[in-house]
């Protein structure tokens, strides 16, 4: 009980903090005031063209009744498409019997919002890095490759020996730059889990890019599907360890502005997954429809038939849903701060 008090608290003095942004842009003298407002505490300067943009996106949207961004994101810069990632699933290569992917981390800066920059740090050149699709009790291994500047890590969730488990102090421990290491365990238990570089501050190293999802598919398999991957995250763009943008698969509102299209009837499958950091809460709502919900994937009856699902940090579970109807269907985080701040979607249904 006291923890919840203390989030309440916290949510409550960072969402009144925001207002006050908020409030400062809608008057037009938007900059000098953000600068007193927004406590600039972190290790890197230069971040007011970031916060400018955000700004900019803002104040386009006041009272304008328009959802989504102004302008469009370079995907061909970025070097990876929200709309290709939500349907890239990585299985490796098998050699042997063993489930094999090779990892590199490297410095990549992407674009987040139009016009927003973020140096991230990634994992094979993408955030959220791959996503790494296994079959229930096959072996894996994995070659990471540090080609970044800083010490970087992967740990995965799962079941596995300590020496495997990417933290630093154990095993191989933290992977300096230029140097690799071979991660090796078996794919157990079935369901979806994910993957993160675990060097400290961990915070740092989560947000900045280096995550990804990880499915293990039961032994039997599940029901054919279309399968969509959704990672749910955050980008704090002027390093006050609070995010100004906010989205499922990095890009704010990549799919308001295209949404992604399923078939009338046919079984949508959504492997979500919630690595945000410094909001201690995410959600997935969905408009005019339910959804089976299974926490975790660990088993194969769902839990919940909803429309609405909440996540906390390292959370993750499967949605599985049929549209009844064709048109166009709004999905967010029903934290609507998230959502206006580019966490929101639409499904285009035809058929
Ligand atoms: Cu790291
Ligand atoms: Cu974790």
């Amino acid at each position: 009980m006291l923890q919840w008090g203390l989030m309440r608290k916290l949510w409550e003095s960072k969402v009144s903090r925001r207002r006050l942004i908020g409030g400062a842009a809608a008057t037009g003298a938007a900059l000098p005031v953000l600068h007193e407002l927004v406590p600039h505490n972190g290790i890197h300067g230069g971040a007011s063209t970031a916060e400018a943009a955000v700004e900019h996106q803002r104040a386009a949207h006041s009272g304008s009744g328009h959802l989504g961004a102004v302008g469009r994101v370079d995907n061909a810069a970025n070097g990876f498409d929200p709309h290709e990632l939500v349907r890239d699933f990585d299985e490796g290569v098998v050699r042997n019997g063993v489930r094999e992917w090779e990892i590199l981390a490297e410095n990549r800066e992407i674009e987040v919002a139009p016009g927003v920059k973020y140096a991230a740090w990634t994992y094979n050149g993408r955030v959220p890095g791959p996503t790494l699709r296994a079959r229930e009790g096959e072996r894996l291994r994995v070659r990471f490759v540090n080609g970044s500047h800083h010490p970087h890590t992967m740990h995965f969730h799962g079941v596995h020996r300590d020496v495997m488990d990417g933290v630093p102090g154990v095993g191989a421990g933290n992977i300096d730059p230029g140097h690799s290491t071979v991660y090796e365990f078996d794919a157990v238990p079935f369901g979806l889990h994910l993957y993160h570089c675990h060097s400290t501050p961990l915070a740092d190293h989560i947000a900045k890019g280096l995550y990804g999802a990880f499915v293990i598919d039961p032994k039997g398999g599940r029901p054919p599907a279309d399968e969509l991957v959704m990672v749910m995250n955050g980008f704090d763009t002027n390093f006050d360890r609070s995010n100004e943008v906010y989205a499922v698969n990095t890009v704010a509102f990549a799919y308001v502005n295209d949404p992604i299209e399923v078939k009338r009837g046919e079984l949508v499958r959504i492997y979500l997954v919630n690595v945000l950091e410094f909001d201690f809460l995410n959600s997935f709502h969905i408009h005019a429809n339910f959804f089976d919900y299974y926490p975790t994937g660990t088993k194969l009856e769902p839990r919940d038939f909803t429309d609405t699902v909440i996540q906390g940090q390292g959370e993750r579970g499967i949605l599985e849903l049929r549209f009844p109807y064709p048109g166009r269907y709004m999905f967010h985080a029903h934290v609507s701060e998230f959502a206006e701040l580019g966490w929101m979607g639409f499904f285009e249904v035809t058929g």
